[in-house]
């Protein structure tokens, strides 16, 4: 009984409007592009008003090979400053769905951390999400609908050393998903996270650039290397739509067994074939 549902179009985005934030690289540019696919009208968002407009213009030639209706534009906007963000909603025209990327590292030992840098990366990963949450929160709740993805990590749950305030923010930002979707579900509002493994973006650039550092990373998780961006986008599309109807105040691991195995599958310990 599938009470006229068509199973052909659940993930379709078809007359949704989004807002991708952190649009301009990585795995907002990813979002922007699989939602445009998708149908959906996109917003693309971030500080770097260059790097939006590209991503925008990539959206755009993917619209011209394929058709469909989707509009596609590019916006600046700062998400530490909390008034600007509290604009935004009106200013992108109440959206139906808000994909929330932007977030910095810098992985120092907790000894190290200087007061600036705590307050940097806190600001960004932490009071920046809250903003936006509250913001695109309640744009959604006065129109009773709509779906907001965080991205998280899964530095929330596992670290090495250097990363106390960035998983401390990331524990943090899953923690503010499940009060959000507390409060918003009820009005048609979900409220979810991703939390990707290590992907290969310009955020992580600085342990590929290190032989011994990326070795561990490649065999750290059960699958044996890193994810290239596009991997991530089947998640964020699956929470923006309909096919996730009943999920909310959730965090969806995409990591490559990153997490489900103690420390990733070595060659030896692989089955062997004849
Ligand atoms: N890349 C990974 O391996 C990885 C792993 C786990 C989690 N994540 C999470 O995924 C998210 C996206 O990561 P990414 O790799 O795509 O990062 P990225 O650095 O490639 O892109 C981040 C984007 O956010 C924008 N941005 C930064 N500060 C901003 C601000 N104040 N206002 C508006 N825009 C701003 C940047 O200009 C950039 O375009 C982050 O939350 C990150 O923590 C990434």
């Amino acid at each position: 009984m599938n009470h006229g549902v068509d199973y052909s179009r659940l993930f379709r985005l078809d007359n949704k409007r989004a807002v991708v934030v952190g649009a301009g690289s990585g795995l907002g540019r990813e979002a922007a592009l699989a939602l445009v696919a998708h149908g959906a009208s996109v917003i693309c968002v971030d500080r770097d008003v260059v790097a939006a407009e590209e991503t925008a213009t990539l959206c755009q030639r993917q619209l011209g090979a394929g058709g469909g209706e989707a509009l596609v534009r590019a916006e600046v906007l700062d998400v530490t400053d909390a008034a600007a963000v509290a604009a935004a909603p009106q200013r992108f025209g109440h959206p139906d769905v808000l994909i929330h990327t932007p977030a910095m590292n810098v992985r120092k030992s907790i000894l190290e951390y200087s007061s600036q840098e705590v307050d940097s990366v806190i600001d960004l990963n932490l009071k920046a999400t809250f903003w936006v949450l509250r913001a695109f929160g309640d744009s959604m709740v006065q129109h009773q609908r709509g779906s907001i993805v965080v991205l998280s990590s899964i530095r929330s749950r596992v670290v090495e050393p250097g990363q106390g305030v960035y998983g401390a923010t990331k524990a943090a930002v899953e923690s503010l998903v499940r009060s959000a979707a507390s409060e918003f579900s009820s009005h048609g509002v979900r409220v979810n996270a991703v939390a990707p493994g290590v992907v290969a973006t310009p955020l992580t650039q600085q342990v590929r650039d290190d032989a011994e550092w990326n070795q561990r990373y490649i065999s750290q998780s059960a699958i044996g290397r890193w994810a290239q961006p596009e991997e991530l986008v089947g998640a964020l599309v699956y929470l923006a739509s309909d096919a996730a109807s009943y999920v909310t105040g959730s965090v969806l691991t995409v990591d490559g067994g990153w997490t489900a195995v103690d420390g990733g599958t070595s060659q030896a310990a692989s089955p062997k074939r004849e």
